[in-house]
């Protein structure tokens, strides 16, 4: 439906984020698509060569402070409908404040909450005013309102995400735009492992029909892929 239209996947080059550029790009949408290592992200420039002249990919880590805040300027005059801040780590395996180290703790709430807000701030006059839509890869795991405990460092990464992006909210409010924190479901990847209850495919097919839907909203809403609405 959406042909010409301009989407920005942040970690597209494996699990959830790979699906959704797939997704885009067979709803009719160009894709910029960013990896850390460019040269080695294969499923991406088999996309690029299946679907010639619409996916850019571009190099980012978004641990890096100075490529985070120059990449809003390599965009040129490139207007975006939509951004997923996708990119993501599921922090030290033993998942447990009692043992964590600073070092840690600052590269996981780094990774999953500053860098993902302090990015959409950046791009937020590149997306287009009016029908917009910012999204970030949230999870329910990041609900205060439901958490029955156990991996509690990365809980509160998402927590942390959710906080800074209903913060954000209002300068993206003033720009007419939406925001969507996103829950992408219990998904199989390196990530949700092979026991995750939704295929990467389901997933990616929900978050981009949610992030469609959105178009014009102007609201900041907690959604799962099916477009039900979460407790904060
Ligand atoms: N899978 C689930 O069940 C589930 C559930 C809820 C939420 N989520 C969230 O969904 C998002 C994607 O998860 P996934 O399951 O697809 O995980 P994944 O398969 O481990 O993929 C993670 C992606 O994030 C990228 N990434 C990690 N750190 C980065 C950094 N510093 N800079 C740039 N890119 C970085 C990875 O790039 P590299 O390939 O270079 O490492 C990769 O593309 C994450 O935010 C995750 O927290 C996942």
């Amino acid at each position: 439906m959406a042909e010409h239209w301009l989407a920005l996947i942040v970690g597209a080059n494996r699990g959830i984020g790979l699906g959704v550029t797939k997704e885009f790009l067979a709803r009719g949408w160009d894709v910029v698509a960013t990896a850390r290592q460019p040269d080695k992200a294969t499923a991406l420039h088999a996309l690029d060569s299946s679907h010639p002249g619409r996916v850019s990919i571009q190099p980012l880590d978004t641990s890096d402070t100075n490529a985070l805040d120059g990449f809003a300027a390599t965009l040129g005059g490139k207007m975006l409908d939509a951004v997923l801040i996708n990119a993501g780590v599921s922090g030290p395996d033993h998942r447990s404040a009692s043992v964590a180290t600073m070092a840690e703790t600052g590269a996981l709430m780094f990774t999953n909450a500053i860098a993902p807000v302090r990015l959409a701030r950046l791009l937020a006059d590149h997306v287009r005013p009016g029908s917009g839509v910012v999204a970030f890869t949230s999870s329910v795991m990041g609900s205060v309102a439901v958490n029955p405990g156990g991996h509690e460092l990365y809980r509160a990464s998402k927590a942390a995400l959710n906080s800074l992006a209903r913060g954000l909210w209002g300068e993206l409010n003033a720009r007419k735009l939406t925001l969507i924190s996103l829950h992408p479901g219990w998904v199989r990847t390196d990530m949700g492992g092979p026991s995750a209850a939704v295929s990467v495919e389901d997933s990616a097919t929900g978050m981009v029909a949610v992030i469609e839907k959105a178009n014009g909203a102007h609201q900041h809403r907690f959604l799962d892929y099916t477009g039900a609405e979460l407790p904060w």
